[in-house]
């Protein structure tokens, strides 16, 4: 889809459709929707009396125009209740309406900037909000489909802003959510690719690729370099499958200055079968997205190189499947991460942070001045936080709180949860530093308490995304398959780390 900004009067504008919007509880149509319906000859004033149009949120109302105007379709979607809309809702119901016309075979459309100067929300706000709702919302994965879909793609839409001022902040706005989106939908792409396709292999070649694209500085470690640097916890991980494991690093420089500023780590298990620890094989085949996290930081890395703030940043993806074999790790097994702390195995499941502790010291030791983790790490976090808020852990609430306002901003809900040095007592094992269960209780807490033995006193947030990475339904900008969470929180919190 080809978005552009335009400056002019939308009811001018020929195309499939123009999509305006109506607010609940409202009686008549105001500004561009009145002069429509006058158009129109007072039809959307009938329908609202009828109540067809009754402006509840992601309600979408096609009336033809039966040549009344250059465009074949006005489209009214509902914003619901004026003094609760936010960049979200924009999102959401721009989604739904794109859907509904891409079902129709519309295929040039063209848009206001909903929400622009409404409840706080600046046209910059309100255009980026526009091209990601778009974007993310007519998202599909259709790879391996042979059938030919049964409606084409919505080819282009254009943003109608009404004064000439207003086409910079279009364009700005626009560009920047094209970014937000396109990288969404490339972490999309990486969970939604089944495993014998998203091997550890195919991620570095995936980074490689956007190292030439993006103009990172790519490097990927082999089973050799990780010996060498002690990284025994994603060796042990691997060591049970056949496909090699990849430690992947890629570096974007904003600011002449060897230091790295942030490293964003993601959990890389391309497939996570438990191991040893086997998992019931009822839904096994959703662990092809326990690379989630991995993808997450390669796709936000990528956006950042694009957006150019000024400010190092690294990506750091261990990438490994789990899989039991004559090889496989065991529980009771004792590995040495790359900090040099010994991890007794109780199970073989807990494999994410394994991998981690051996990313977080790595990423440690170059002397970073901020860590985010990003991991589908416990099912424990789901249980608690259900499949909206993703759970965030940290041993500095300064950051904590950037991240949780970049998540706000992005409409990626995230909670706070705790940590305490009591919760460590879980994880206390009788023969080695270490162990990588903390029994029953807490598991959401006492794996991100695993964590922190990895990242000492440097500022870090752990984002358990576990359940997030996949949605079970369509739902406003989301599509059933990978979210893409939480890409567009990463790169909003690196923004505000430029400042
Ligand atoms: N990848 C899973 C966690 C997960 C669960 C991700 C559901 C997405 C959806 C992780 O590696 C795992 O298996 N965790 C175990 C940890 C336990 C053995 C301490 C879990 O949550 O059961
Ligand atoms: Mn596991
Ligand atoms: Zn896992």
């Amino acid at each position: 889809m080809e978005i552009k900004a335009a400056i002019g009067d939308i009811t001018k504008i020929e195309a499939g459709a123009i999509v305006v919007n109506f607010f609940e509880g409202m009686k008549h149509p105001e500004e561009k929707l009145a002069t429509i319906d006058k158009v129109l000859g007072g039809a959307i004033s009938q329908l609202i009396s009828q109540g067809e149009i009754k402006g509840k949120l992601n309600e979408v109302t096609i009336v033809h125009s039966l040549g009344q105007l250059p465009a074949a379709r006005v489209v009214v979607v509902g914003l619901g209740k004026r003094e609760e809309l936010n960049q979200d809702k924009v999102r959401g119901a721009v989604a739904e309406t794109c859907r509904r016309l891409q079902q129709k075979s519309i295929d040039h459309i063209a848009t206001i900037a909903h929400g622009a100067g409404i409840a706080g929300i600046s046209l910059e706000s309100a255009a980026q909000a526009v091209t990601e709702g778009a974007l993310l919302g007519v998202y599909s994965f259709r790879k391996h489909i042979t059938k030919e879909a049964e409606y084409g793609e919505i080819k282009q839409l254009i943003l109608v802003g009404s004064d000439k001022a207003e086409l910079p902040l279009l364009v700005q706005g626009s560009n920047k959510g094209k970014i937000l989106a396109e990288a969404t939908n490339l972490a999309r792409d990486m969970v939604n690719e089944s495993a014998n396709f998203m091997t550890p292999k195919h991620m570095a070649e995936m980074a490689t690729k956007l190292a030439e694209t993006y103009g990172l500085e790519v490097s990927v470690l082999e089973q050799e370099q990780m010996q060498e640097l002690g990284m025994g916890g994603l060796l042990g991980v691997a060591q049970g499958s056949q496909q090699p494991p990849k430690f992947i690093v890629l570096h974007y420089k904003g600011k002449d200055s060897a230091e790295t500023d942030v490293a964003l780590v993601g959990k890389g298990i391309t497939f996570d079968s438990g191991g040893i620890s086997i998992k019931p094989s009822e839904g096994m085949g959703e662990m092809k997205g326990d690379m989630a996290g991995g993808a997450a930081v390669m796709a936000a890395i990528s956006a950042i190189a694009q957006l150019k703030p000024r400010v190092n940043v690294m990506a750091v993806i261990p990438a490994t499947e789990n899989l039991p074999s004559g090889k496989a790790l065991k529980p009771g097994d004792i590995l040495t991460a790359m900090n040099g702390k010994t991890i007794e195995i109780i199970s073989t499941d807990a494999e994410g942070r394994l991998i981690l502790a051996d990313a977080l010291s790595y990423a440690k030791k170059l002397g970073v001045k901020f860590m985010i983790d990003v991991a589908t790490l416990t099912g424990a976090c789901r249980v608690a936080l259900g499949d909206i808020y993703s759970g965030a852990f940290s041993n500095n609430q300064g950051l904590m709180d950037k991240v949780i306002t970049a998540g706000a901003e992005a409409g990626e809900l995230i909670w706070q949860m705790p940590m305490h040095e009591l919760y460590r007592e879980q994880i206390k094992s009788d023969v080695a530093d270490i162990k990588n269960v903390g029994g029953k209780w807490g598991g959401a807490i006492t794996g991100a308490q695993f964590l922190a033995e990895f990242v000492g006193d440097t500022p870090w947030v752990h984002l358990d995304i576990a359940g997030k990475e996949i949605s079970e339904k369509e739902q406003g900008y989301l599509v059933k398959g990978a979210t893409g969470v939480p890409v567009r929180t990463l790169v909003n919190l690196v923004l505000s780390l430029a400042k």
